[in-house]
């Protein structure tokens, strides 16, 4: 089964088009000949994307700016896009934080939760049954390496990636002959804006280029991955590698370990 093909009137959405990985995915997608629907709260940054991307490859490109963590104004736009037809959906945004839970603004973690997992539930079940009527659509959930197992100091964060690696690989699984795929994106450390809204940037020079892998590349990788029905993409040997011993390693030998190199982040 391959990724549906473009037309004039289907569109792939994007969530957190506005930064790294999601910025990618639309860029490769775009360069496919999809249209696209990008979603994120930075309006200007959508915009220059936008124009950059009809520019290239004489795409549709349409803006939907939206807090995915209000839940009003999710809700609107859940709506809005369920009238659409929608081919592909790339549920990518999120953040995280570092730190203690006591010491972390209890706001910012309920943000957090509801961003990078009750908003991808919304947007899938929103946008699933159109999918199945039509049997075709694919699904990408972008999880990540921190969902595999629980990890002190950012703990809000590796519970949410965990909600998002076993939902997409559960719901892999449930569509299999429907016409819709589910794929799971689980990267490890990749360039992005991430560890600057984390608050983590004095991680970014640590174990060289090496430990990095682009956002250029794990779209890519998202992508063929799609393009397949894999059920899960696990972008780099190191992210491969913190998988398996995220999975596989007893907790009680791995989460002092964690806790030494999480707690020393921030
Ligand atoms: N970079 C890594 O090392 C890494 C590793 C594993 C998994 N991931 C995951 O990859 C995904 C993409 O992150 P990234 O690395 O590309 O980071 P990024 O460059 O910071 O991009 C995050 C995107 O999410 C959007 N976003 C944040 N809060 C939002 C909100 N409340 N409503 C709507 N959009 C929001 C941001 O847009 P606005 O600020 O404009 O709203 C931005 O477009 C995330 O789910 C992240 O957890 C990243």
């Amino acid at each position: 089964m391959s990724l549906p093909h473009p037309t004039r009137q289907s569109r792939a959405v994007i969530t957190g088009a506005s930064s790294g990985i999601g910025e990618e995915l639309a860029r490769q997608l775009a360069a496919s000949g999809h249209s696209l629907i990008l979603v994120a709260r930075r309006v200007d940054k959508l915009e220059a994307l936008a124009t950059e991307l009809r520019q290239k490859h004489q795409v549709t490109v349409d803006l939907k700016p939206c807090d995915l963590a209000d839940r009003d104004a999710r809700r609107l736009l859940n709506q809005e896009l369920a009238q659409q037809e929608i081919s592909i959906l790339c549920n990518n945004a999120g953040f995280a934080t570092f730190g203690c839970l006591q010491d972390l603004d209890p706001d910012r973690e309920r943000e957090q939760l509801e961003l990078n997992a009750v908003a991808v539930q919304d947007l899938t079940i929103a946008l699933l049954p159109q999918m199945i009527q039509r049997k075709s659509g694919a699904i990408l959930i972008v999880g990540s390496t921190s969902g595999h197992q629980p990890t002190p100091a950012n703990a809000t964060y590796a519970a949410s990636k965990a909600f998002a690696n076993s939902f997409a690989e559960a719901l892999h699984s449930e569509l299999r002959g429907t016409g819709v795929t589910c794929t799971l994106l689980a990267p490890g450390p990749t360039r992005t804006g991430f560890t600057e809204v984390a608050g983590i940037t004095k991680i970014d020079g640590m174990g060289g280029n090496a430990a990095w892998i682009s956002a250029e590349r794990v779209a890519r990788e998202a992508i063929n991955g799609m393009n397949r029905n894999r059920r899960i993409v696990i972008p780099g040997l190191l992210a491969q590698a913190q998988t398996i011993g995220g999975r596989y390693t007893p907790r009680a030998v791995l989460l002092p370990i964690l806790k030494q190199v999480f707690s020393r982040l921030t």
